[in-house]
Order: C-alpha cells, then structure tokens, then sequence
C-alpha cells in the first residue's frame, strides 16, 4: 500500500514523498518592481522546499513573451525563476512551473487567427524549454479553470473550425503538436504534465481526452475543474469533493500518475487519498498558505496550523492575509 512518505518515480525521477504544493498565484507580490517574479516568491517557494513538500508546482506562469524575454519572462524574472529552482533542488524537492496559454483577459480563443494560435504554440514550447534550462524538473501546461488552454480544450467552448477545433485531437493540438519538439531538447527525465477536469464538458469526453493526452507523451495529470467547478454527487464513503473524485475518474482511465485535490487541509485526509490510491500525490493548496510547514508537519506527524476554509485567500485576493497565519499549530 503506497504511504504519503513513498517516493513516486515520474520519467525516471524519484519525488520524494506524496505531497505536491499546488500552482498558487501570490497575488499581493505582483508590482514589487518591473519584473514580475521577485525576491518575495523566492522566498515563499524556498519556505515551501524547506518544509518538505516533494513536489512543488509554481503559481501559472503565462507563456506569452517567452520568446522575447518580455512578459513575465524578463531576464530578472528569470533569474528569480533560476534561484527558486535551484532552492528546490538543494531541499531535494521536485519543482516545476506551471505554463498558462493566456489570460482570462485574452480574446475568445475563438476568434484568434490560425497564425494567433501559432504563435502562442510556439510560445508555449519556448517556455517548456526555457524552463529546463532554469533548472526546472518539469512543467504542467494549465488546461482547467476556464483559462485559455482549457477554453481550447473544452468541447462546448471551443466552436473554431481550423484544425485546432472539433474533435479532440484539434482541440488538444495548440500542446501536443509541440510535446515532440519539446521532448526532444529537454532531458529525458524532464516531466511534462497537464492540469484539467474531467468535464469537458462530459465526463465521457474528458475521460477521453486524459487517455489521449496520455498517449500523446504526457507523464503526469493534475485534476482539478474545467470550465466549471462540479458539483457532484460523489458516492457516500469516497468522503471528498466531487473535484478530489474527477481526479479519481481519471486514474482508473489513465496509467499516468494523478494529483488528486481540492479541499484537502489536513494530514489525515491526505494519508486517506494516498492510502485508497484515489491519487498518486496529494496536492495541496490553501493548507499551505495557512501554514507553510504544513508538508513537514503531516510528515512528522507534529501539530500544524488548520487552514479553516474561510475562502480569503480564493482568486485574485491576498493570501498574506489569511487568518489561520495568527492561529497556533493545534491540529
Ligand atoms: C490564492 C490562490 C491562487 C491560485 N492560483 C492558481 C494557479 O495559478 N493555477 C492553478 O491551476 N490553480 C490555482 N489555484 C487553485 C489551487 O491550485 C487549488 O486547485 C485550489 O486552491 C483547491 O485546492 P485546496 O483546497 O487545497 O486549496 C489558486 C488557488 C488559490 C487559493
């Protein structure tokens, strides 16, 4: 029976235990100066190296300017990107960058041009590569939460009629034409990964879509949602959200490990996940934020700090500010 402690091996490398830091945006630390990353995240994700988690995913980076140094990949960026890895290496930690297609803020995908969509896939491989080469084991291409890539991917909102619409080999292409080009000039260890739901927007299409990605030489699935946040039900005794059972829908389809997630704050729960095979890794998000030491802690099993789901540190607002931060380690 795999423990939380039980290594995992992804492509050859050994991640050190079973809990995964989720991509988190920081929000409060954007503006501290003209690049976007700065020393402020080089110290939130060296703390989370420091305390154990074995897998750590950073915040959604979004690809567009990878080519050119621009966007959030300026060269003092990406020397803070250099450092968070190299951080996360020395703790024994297995770091990797989550890579956005676009911004909410972006143009309907349907209306992008096929050369538009070119250009942002040449942009997404760019970044792949560009990550191995700041010292990153891996990246997870982001197609949930109704982000660009997943407006690609879902069937009912992706409406083009180019070769990047209709069936679901057209709707995953703008990633998995690339995954060649990009296997080819990383290392073989390096991990390519995808975060979705499993509805997209049925549970039969999205099933669907995990097998391909599959066998389009993606190592690893983070699932979370898609376009939308579903709402069960689950059966009685699977005792997690209908998010944490989308994760556990896709492993019994796929042969690639699963980040199972959402609402999972204690050590307990994480175990229980581990222990029942419904995910390969524990990925944790807002527990983390409420106590940054949360991975050690569970390992240890010494007493952390709860996070109590109060939601203020949900989209777009400032984790700093979560109340558990003042709360002593009880659980
Ligand atoms: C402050 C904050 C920022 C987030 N940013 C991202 C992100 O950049 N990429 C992503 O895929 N999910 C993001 N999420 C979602 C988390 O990765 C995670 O799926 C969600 O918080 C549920 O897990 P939890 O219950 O363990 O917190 C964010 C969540 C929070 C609270």
């Amino acid at each position: 029976m795999p423990e939380i402690t039980t290594p995992l091996t992804v492509r050859g490398r050994a991640i050190k235990n079973r809990i995964a830091m989720l991509p988190m945006v920081t929000f409060p630390f954007i503006g501290d100066g003209e690049d976007y990353y700065n020393d402020r995240h080089e110290r939130h994700y060296a703390r989370a190296a420091e305390n154990g988690a074995g897998l750590i995913i950073l915040q959604s980076t979004n690809v567009a300017g990878a080519g050119r140094e621009q966007g959030m990949w300026t060269p003092g960026s990406q020397a803070i990107l250099a450092r968070i890895a190299e951080n996360a290496r020395s703790h024994g930690a297995t770091v990797m960058m989550q890579l956005a297609g676009g911004s909410d803020r972006d143009k309907d995908v349907n209306q992008w041009s096929t050369e538009e969509v070119r250009a942002r896939q040449d942009e997404l491989k760019r970044a792949a590569i560009r990550a191995a080469e700041l010292g990153f084991h891996g990246v997870e291409y982001h197609f949930a939460h109704g982000f660009t890539l997943c407006r690609f991917m879902d069937a009912g909102a992706n409406r083009r009629t180019d070769e990047y619409g209709g069936a679901l080999e057209n709707r995953c292409r703008i990633v998995t034409d690339i995954l060649p080009e990009v296997r080819e000039r990383v290392s073989d260890d390096f991990i390519l990964s995808a975060r979705m739901g499993e509805f997209t927007p049925t549970s039969q299409e999205g099933v669907a879509t995990a097998r391909h990605l599959e066998s389009c030489g993606i190592d690893m699935l983070s699932v979370s949602f898609g376009m939308t946040v579903p709402e069960g039900p689950v059966p009685d005794d699977f005792g997690f959200s209908p998010v944490t059972h989308s994760g556990y829908v896709i492993k019994r389809a796929v042969t690639v490990p699963i980040i199972g997630a959402y609402g999972i704050r204690t050590g307990e729960q994480a175990r229980r996940l581990i222990e029942n095979r419904y995910a390969d890794l524990a990925g944790i998000g807002r527990a983390m934020l409420a106590d940054p030491r949360f991975a050690a802690n569970i390992l240890n099993g010494t007493p952390y700090r709860p996070c109590i789901a109060c939601k203020r540190c949900s989209w777009f607002t400032d984790n700093t500010r979560c109340p558990s931060l003042k709360l002593p380690e009880t659980v």
